[in-house]
């Protein structure tokens, strides 16, 4: 559970990080799953226009470990007490960033998404990010503009060109006026960081032009009444199962990954 103080970092700045949440066993299974998401031919799977994966969506419901990620206590239990009510999964996606050619997220804010492509009422949907690898300054973190989340919706345009990704961008002027007021930030650390950030934190990435990847998981948890109204994307990007979360046990995803590696031996 967070404590006050987190509570109001994360009302204040918009985000908290908190590092080395996930232990190197559970990280390790939802890494190797991944990286196998991504060698499957699947509409799920979204690519760069170099080829090399970009994102794989809804991975939670055609993977078993990462199903498991996605009904965590640790995940789950967090956002139910920011907001006071059971969540469910709105949007769940593996971002590769991959090595050499894992191309940019240019300056958005998700809320602005879910409430233009979605119909979603409030901004009481959560993103949560775990590290799959290690995140540094080099190779393209996520970075966020503190206290941004303060702003409500900012005024957005459709980028359906710069990345094979179509995302509702901000414009350079206005990037640069909230970062004159909170700066940036690129938390960075080893796999099994996790990240909270609010649905209207401004946010983006560079390029990864060095050889190592970072994989990063983000779940986004809606509170359950504030479910989408206007649905307009794939079932599997904006997802309309509106049934609270049930967590599961907080060892189970360790118990899978060793079953896993006995079962390899
Ligand atoms: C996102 O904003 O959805 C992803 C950004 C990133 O992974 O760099
Ligand atoms: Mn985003």
């Amino acid at each position: 559970m967070l404590t006050e103080s987190q509570v109001r970092q994360f009302h204040e700045e918009g985000y908290l990080f908190l590092p080395e949440t996930f232990s190197p066993t559970e990280v390790s299974i939802l890494k190797s799953e991944a990286e196998a998401i991504y060698r499957q031919q699947r509409p799920e799977v979204w690519r760069e226009k170099s080829g090399a994966p970009r994102t794989a969506f809804a991975a939670h419901l055609y993977n078993e470990a990462h199903g498991l990620l996605a009904r965590h206590p640790r995940m789950i239990r967090p956002v139910e007490h920011l907001f006071g009510e059971p969540v469910y999964m709105h949007q769940y996606k593996i971002n590769a960033k991959a090595s050499f050619t894992g191309d940019v997220w240019q300056w958005h804010q998700d809320y602005g998404t879910w409430a233009r492509d979605d119909g979603m009422p409030e901004p009481r949907a959560m993103n949560i990010a775990v590290f799959l690898d290690e995140v540094m300054p080099i190779n393209g973190p996520l970075m966020l503009v503190p206290r941004s989340h303060t702003h409500g919706v900012l005024a957005a345009g459709h980028d359906t060109s710069t990345t094979s990704y179509p995302l509702w961008t901000l414009d350079e002027p206005t990037v640069t006026k909230l970062v004159e007021e909170g700066g940036i930030v690129a938390p960075t650390g080893k796999p099994g960081g996790l990240l909270l950030f609010h649905g209207n934190l401004v946010h983006g990435s560079a390029g990864n032009i060095t050889p190592y990847p970072r994989k990063i998981v983000y779940l986004t948890l809606n509170a359950v009444s504030n479910f989408i109204r206007k649905p307009t994307r794939p079932e599997w990007i904006a997802h309309t199962d509106f049934r609270p979360i049930v967590p599961g046990d907080a060892d189970a995803l360790t118990r899978y990954a060793e079953g896993f590696r006995q079962a390899a031996e």
